[in-house]
């Protein structure tokens, strides 16, 4: 991979502590096993709105996979549809939704809502009409995160030849994502009227705004903090998770994503109270290896590592993993 390719995927915004953070909180949670108690065969299957999946490990939506492989999107789309589980696509993405949506599925589609509302509805039919099956609003970004190493190799656009596909409007111009710093609750509203997908809000850390999720009728949301690619200095993802879970009180769903990189970073975050995760980097990383067979392999190793560890910790179900399992080491 071009090195300033691979910068602008493994980076992070600022000092990238919380790029590290995200990571190393993992180092600092510890499993309390339960023995004896799970006899008899696991089962990782979880339901997310209505979808089975094979695994609690979801793809997370990430930017230009035709920077990481030739085939791109599709790949990983094909990649994630052979681990069963859902690919959410990046509004970033290089290749158009619909393509994505012929190599595999199931799909969620990301969406930073744009300021012009019918271009925004016009993608959101685009990702309805491609099968997609939720909307991830992403709302942790009303500027653009300061990423260094970009800065410093001077990267700022894709090269040429390639664009955001998902972002053509009716002239066939394809337009830049524009981050919105006028987004607040009133537009997802307005969007709950647009569309009758199940919509996700990205980007949750702070219980209090946890609750307003739930109040302004989301269905679900995902503890995050981009990958510590925008606010630097933000905790965490899976130090946030307990109180937005706890805030959340099982009334929907809670996932979580930044720094998952084995097994028994799943079942931590299991544990804490995610009925789910993603994963960003790591898919990256084994699209460009391997493309399509090189996604599939990380998700079903991934998930064959979350089993095992499941095996030894004493559950054999996700919602076997409760907090109790899970102490701070000191
Ligand atoms: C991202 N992420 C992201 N999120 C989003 O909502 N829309 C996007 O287009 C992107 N693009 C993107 C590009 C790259 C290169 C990375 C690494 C990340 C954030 C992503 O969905 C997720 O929150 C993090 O990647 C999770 O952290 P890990 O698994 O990479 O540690």
């Amino acid at each position: 991979m071009d090195p300033v390719h691979a910068d602008f995927f493994a980076g992070g915004a600022g000092e990238e502590r919380t790029l590290r953070a995200n990571v190393t909180a993992y180092d600092r949670l510890r499993i309390v096993p339960r023995v004896l108690r799970a006899t008899g065969d696991r089962d990782l299957r979880i339901t997310l709105f209505g979808t089975g999946l094979a695994t609690p490990v979801l793809v997370a939506p990430t930017a230009f996979h035709l920077l990481a492989h030739p085939s791109g999107e599709a790949a990983t789309a094909e990649g994630a549809a052979a681990a069963g589980t859902v690919m959410v696509v990046s509004m970033a993405a290089t290749q158009p939704v619909e393509r994505i949506a012929e190599a595999g599925g199931p799909l969620w589609f990301q969406l930073y809502p744009q300021p012009d509302l019918a271009f925004t509805e016009h993608v959101v039919r685009r990702a309805e009409k491609a099968g997609c099956r939720a909307l991830v609003v992403t709302v942790d970004s009303p500027v653009f995160g300061r990423r260094e190493r970009d800065t410093r190799n001077g990267f700022t656009d894709l090269p040429a030849g390639l664009a955001c596909e998902n972002m053509r409007d009716a002239t066939g111009r394809a337009r830049d994502i524009v981050m919105d710093p006028g987004l607040g609750w009133d537009r997802l509203g307005w969007l709950r009227t647009v569309t009758g997908l199940p919509i996700l809000v990205k980007g949750i850390l702070h219980p209090a705004d946890a609750r307003l999720a739930v109040e302004h009728g989301m269905d679900g949301l995902i503890v995050s903090n981009h990958g510590g690619r925008q606010l630097d200095g933000a905790i965490a993802s899976v130090d946030a998770l307990p109180a937005v879970a706890e805030a959340v009180g099982g009334r929907i769903p809670v996932l979580v994503d930044g720094g998952i990189r084995r097994g028994t970073d799943v079942l931590v975050a299991l544990a804490l109270g995610a009925t789910a995760v993603l994963v960003g980097r790591p898919v990256i990383t084994a699209l460009g290896g391997g493309g399509a067979a090189g996604v599939r392999d990380h998700l079903r190793t991934l998930t064959a590592d979350l089993d095992h560890v499941m095996a030894l910790a004493g559950a054999r179900r996700p919602a076997d993993l409760t907090p109790d399992l899970v102490a701070v080491a000191r």
